[in-house]
């Protein structure tokens, strides 16, 4: 699904980008876009990043 419609960006692409190794919401700005124009996915964003995390 998507998680940032100003860039669109899915969910599946921020797991991708936490798997590679971004593990802060500025990275994730910076590399995908996400959080930098309305900001309403951040919350989602930083939430999916967090299970990454935890699941390894
Ligand atoms: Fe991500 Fe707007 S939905 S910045």
């Amino acid at each position: 699904m998507y998680v940032c419609l100003c860039h669109g960006v899915t969910d599946r692409d921020i797991r991708a980008a936490a798997e590679s190794g971004i593990d802060s919401m500025r990275q994730l700005g910076k590399e995908l876009g996400v959080g930098r124009q309305c900001g309403r996915c951040a919350c989602t964003a930083r939430e999916i990043l967090r299970e990454v995390r935890t699941s390894d």
